[in-house]
């Protein structure tokens, strides 16, 4: 049965003392929560990746990163390689967030080789996609996203996918305010998983975790967590406030 997921994405936000504190105001928020069959991550930046994994580790939170390279170790001057992270007992990382394709350039060659460095490294990948407004407002948005999976993800081997979950973010929801309806969350979603089985089979589709990200926060998570082939939330804003992020986490 494939999990349901509550990731929380700090982004370029807090310092040390600030990450340190919100970390442990969600172990606290949580400790008296049963979480079933959901699991909780969070991740900082690279530089409060040690901190924020100290204070989680005795708790259910797990800690992922926002980015990494794909070539093993080199003169890449200010990046950071997968093994780096597994050094410091990180599981997780995020790929393809929409941020990382507009201000970074990344795109879906690059996110492939990202991918295969991840994996090979033992690390999840959570690998993020998902339409521009103007996509949306010509209705090309099922292509826009069956590129963006085919492309970066469709080379891999029908094993590899238990360790990535994907997590569809239209942009236009990004830090906007505006949410994807929970009708529009299900019916991408389930176009995704058709994606999954054409190419790989139901067994895989059915067992692939498939996230909504964009704006969802305590006020909208219930109703679009509900729908069936929703499976959690990549969470921006509502992350950075420990209440919040239990909100949406007990909204699952
Ligand atoms: P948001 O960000 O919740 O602030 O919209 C989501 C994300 O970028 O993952």
């Amino acid at each position: 049965m494939r999990s349901k997921i509550v990731a929380g994405n700090w982004k370029m936000n807090k310092n040390v003392s600030e990450s340190k504190a919100l970390a442990e105001g969600l172990v606290n928020e949580l400790k008296d929560v049963t979480l079933e069959n959901t699991r909780v991550i969070v991740a900082p930046t690279f530089v409060n990746l040690t901190t924020v994994t100290a204070v989680t580790e005795n708790s259910a939170v797990e800690v992922a990163a926002q980015n990494m390279h794909q070539e093993a170790s080199g003169a890449y001057t200010g990046e950071i390689s997968a093994e780096m992270l597994t050094s410091i007992g990180v599981k997780t990382v995020i790929l393809g967030h929409s941020e990382r394709r507009e201000y970074f350039g990344e795109n879906e060659t690059l996110l492939a080789k990202k991918t295969d460095a991840a994996l090979a490294n033992g690390l999840e990948v959570i690998y993020c996609f998902g339409e521009v407004k103007e996509e949306r407002e010509s209705n090309t948005q099922e292509a826009v996203v069956k590129k963006q999976i085919s492309e970066a993800l469709f080379h891999l081997d029908a094993a590899a996918w238990s360790n990535i979950v994907l997590a569809y973010e239209p942009v236009w929801a990004i830090g906007t305010g505006l949410t994807a309806s929970a009708d529009q969350a299900q019916e991408m979603h389930a176009f995704i998983r058709g994606l999954i089985a054409d190419k790989y089979g139901a067994d895989v589709a059915e067992n692939v975790s498939i996230l909504y990200g964009g704006s969802c926060k305590p006020s909208n998570a219930e109703e679009i967590f509900s729908k069936p082939d929703v499976d959690g939330g990549l969470i921006g804003g509502a992350s950075l406030k420990a209440e919040d992020f239990a909100a949406v986490i007990k909204a699952i």
